[in-house]
Order: C-alpha cells, then structure tokens, then sequence
C-alpha cells in the first residue's frame, strides 16, 4: 500500500511536463511555509526596497538583493542558514524546495530573456 501511494503522489511533484513543474515552483516560491519570497525579492527575484526610514537625518533603505545571478551553492546556503541575524526570515525547507525555487527563479528569467 505504501509503495502505491508513493508512485501516486511522485509524479505530481516531480512530473516532466513543464507546467506542472513549473507552477509547483512558483507556489512555493510565493508561499514557502512561511514568508513568500515575493515580498522581499520580487515576483521575479529582481530585488526590491522593503522599508524606508531615516537615519541620522539621512534617507536610508532596507533593500532584499536582486537574487536572479546568485549562484546555487550560495542560494542554498542562505536558504538553509538558521542564523537569526538577517532581515530574512529563516525557513525550513528540503533540499529539494530550494532546488525547486533556484530552479523557478531561472524558468522565470529565461522565459523573458532579459
Ligand atoms: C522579509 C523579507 C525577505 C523574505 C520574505 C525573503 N528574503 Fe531573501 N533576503 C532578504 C534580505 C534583506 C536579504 C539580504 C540580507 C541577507 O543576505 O541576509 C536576503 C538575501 C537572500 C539571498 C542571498 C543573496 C545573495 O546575494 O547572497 C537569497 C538567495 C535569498 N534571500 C533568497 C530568498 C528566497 C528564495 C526566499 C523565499 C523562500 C526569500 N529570500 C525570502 C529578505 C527577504
């Protein structure tokens, strides 16, 4: 029963049709158990300003990196940091998940052909 259930459930997530892949990467790149990337990074992770305020009489700003050209070893790295010492939340996702968002931040990229 349970290898039946596994042949049921495995081609939902890692099925070839693009589509399929595709929009399974892009809901967990907006709802990733926790925070969706989005706000910080983007729809497309090109980077966006997430506060304003003033410093000292200076204008400053918290902005989330364009994360579009970061190579994966250090995309992975940051997503499986459990440092609480960023304005990133931490998340909680397998190597897969964050296989699945690098690999949806470059579909999504590509497909514009910036
Ligand atoms: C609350 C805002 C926020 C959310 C939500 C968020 N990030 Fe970030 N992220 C940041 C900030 C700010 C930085 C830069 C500071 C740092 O590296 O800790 C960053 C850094 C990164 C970096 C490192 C970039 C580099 O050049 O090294 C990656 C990769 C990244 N985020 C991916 C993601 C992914 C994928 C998600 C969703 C699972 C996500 N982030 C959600 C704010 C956010």
């Amino acid at each position: 029963m349970r290898f039946f259930l596994l042949l049921f459930f495995v081609p939902l997530i890692a099925d070839d049709s693009f589509i399929t892949r595709f929009e399974y990467a892009k809901m967990l790149y907006e709802n990733p158990r926790g925070v969706g990337c989005h706000y910080c990074h983007g729809l497309k992770g090109e980077g966006k300003i997430i506060a304003k305020y003033i410093e000292k009489g200076k204008k400053r700003y918290l902005k989330a990196p364009d994360i579009r050209d970061v190579e994966y070893k250090r995309f992975y790295k940051k997503l499986n940091s459990k440092k609480f010492k960023s304005a990133m939340p931490s998340y909680f996702l397998t190597r897969s998940e964050i296989k699945t968002l690098y690999y949806y931040i470059k579909m999504i990229n590509s497909e514009d052909k910036r």
